[in-house]
């Protein structure tokens, strides 16, 4: 067995969930480490489609599943999520899921604050920045250790609602009442402490060999290392999963998780991005809806030079390609080789100056056939395999599995 690491490499949505789910058949114990209520995973297990948000994927499967210290837990999120996952049948008890007491704590005046002061990022509405700021200021931030203390609890939480409506007022919204706050978490209080736990960092040590690590969010969304300030404020790349986990891990596989194309969903630049009747093809043919928000995925050509940043980023040994046959019907596919800034090619990569930049591209024939029912890599259209070895040539990573669909029998490993 291996640890293994599964990782966005564009603006989230790449399928990860359905990566995680598969491969968590052969793994032990599933990780979150980062991101929060934000993620939306979906995995479709025959009829059935599971929309995950902070529960790690591997819980379907029965696996040992742990939210790591980098996580922002929303209780209220999480109870409502463990309800409608045991109303269908999936078990969830301490034995299988754990929270780690250094994990984020993000009470309802965080989704207030997110509220008022998200819009123009366009964030999903589950106080992830408000979360993260208050830990990194130290305000201080609450831990989802704050639960064993009531009377310290309640401290914070008062501290904290003055100052959140102090912020609020400033946007012309609140106040909050602390009570209410406080009543929110001493009801999840109840729920969520049985899995609470001080040893997480200690299970997933004694668990090496047989780790699966889920990233959320993706490489470009990165809070250090995306396209800032139109990020989250998580470190969605490997780095994050150290620090969110509390471990140092030699990762036998790090998979990157790339789509056939770009998706982007809130604001900020996609240099790729169509405007036109061809992102509306690919939103329709790929569902391009987001799964937290219902909002739609901006559509565009896959971006090869951003996909190489996260490659460099996270030292990508192997890539997932997802959604292959959402091109089925394109006459030529268009991929995006290089930038121009007025005029001039660039010699790094411009992160936060991509709505400057032309992205230079590549013409591709397409394969104008479907790809759903194929299984093995060499009854894929020449077309269609002559479009995985450009990516794996410009990207010089090995392409191992392509995505046909979003069942777990979609999935063409590659050899
Ligand atoms: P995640 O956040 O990275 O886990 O991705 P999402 O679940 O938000 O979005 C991926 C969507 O694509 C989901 O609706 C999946 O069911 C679907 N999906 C996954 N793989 C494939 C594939 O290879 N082809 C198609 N057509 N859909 C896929
Ligand atoms: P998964 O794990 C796609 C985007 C939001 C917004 C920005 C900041 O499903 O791939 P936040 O609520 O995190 O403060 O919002 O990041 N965003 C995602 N986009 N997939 C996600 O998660 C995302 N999580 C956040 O749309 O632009
Ligand atoms: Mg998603």
């Amino acid at each position: 067995m291996v640890d293994t690491i599964v990782l966005g490499m564009q603006w989230g949505d790449e399928a990860k969930g359905k990566l995680v789910d598969i491969l968590s058949e052969d793994h032990d114990v599933v990780v979150r480490f980062q991101g929060g209520g934000n993620a939306g995973h979906t995995v479709v297990i025959g009829d059935q489609k599971y929309a995950l948000r902070l529960m790690p994927s591997g819980i379907l499967r029965g696996k040992k599943c742990i939210i790591g210290n980098g996580v922002a837990v929303y209780p209220a999120g999480l109870i409502k999520e463990i309800n409608e996952l045991k109303n269908r049948g999936v078990e969830i008890n301490p034995e299988n899921f754990m929270i780690s007491n250094l994990a984020n704590l993000t009470a309802s005046y965080h989704i207030a604050l997110d509220a008022a002061m998200g819009k123009k990022i366009g964030t999903t509405g589950n106080g992830i920045g408000p979360t993260y700021a208050d830990k990194r200021a130290r305000t201080p931030g609450l831990l989802v250790n704050d639960l064993f203390d009531v009377n310290e609890l309640e401290r914070k939480v008062r501290n904290n609602t003055d100052f959140a409506n102090w912020v609020l007022k400033f946007y012309d919204e609140g106040p909050l009442n602390s009570g209410d706050v406080l009543k929110d978490l001493l009801y999840a209080r109840e729920r969520l402490l049985p899995f609470v736990r001080k040893d997480t960092r200690e299970i997933i040590l004694a668990n090496i060999g047989k780790l699966l690590f889920e990233g959320a969010q993706g490489t470009l969304l990165d809070c250090d290392l995306g396209t800032f300030p139109n990020v989250t404020s998580s470190n969605t790349t490997i780095g994050g999963a150290y620090i969110g986990s509390g471990v140092y891990l030699n990762f036998d596989e790090i998979i990157g998780v790339l789509k056939a194309y770009t998706t982007r969903v809130g604001g900020g630049p996609s240099p790729t991005e169509q405007k036109n009747e061809i992102g509306e093809r690919l939103v329709e043919r790929g569902h391009e809806f987001g799964t937290v928000t219902g909002r739609k995925r901006r559509c565009g050509w896959l971006d090869l030079n951003a996909a190489r940043y996260a490659v460099e980023v996270n030292g990508i040994k192997e890539i997932c390609l997802t959604k292959l046959d959402v091109l089925d019907e394109e006459d030529e596919i268009k991929v995006c080789t290089g930038y121009k800034i007025n005029g001039q090619s660039v010699n790094y990569f411009p992160v936060i100056e991509l709505e400057k930049c032309e992205p230079v591209y590549e013409t591709l024939p397409g394969w104008k056939s479907d790809t759903t029912k194929i299984r093995r890599s060499l009854d894929l259209p020449k077309n269609a395999r002559d479009y995985v070895k450009r990516i794996q040539d410009y990207l010089h990573v090995p392409i191992t599995r392509v995505g046909v669909g979003n069942r777990r029998d979609q999935m063409i490993s590659v050899r």
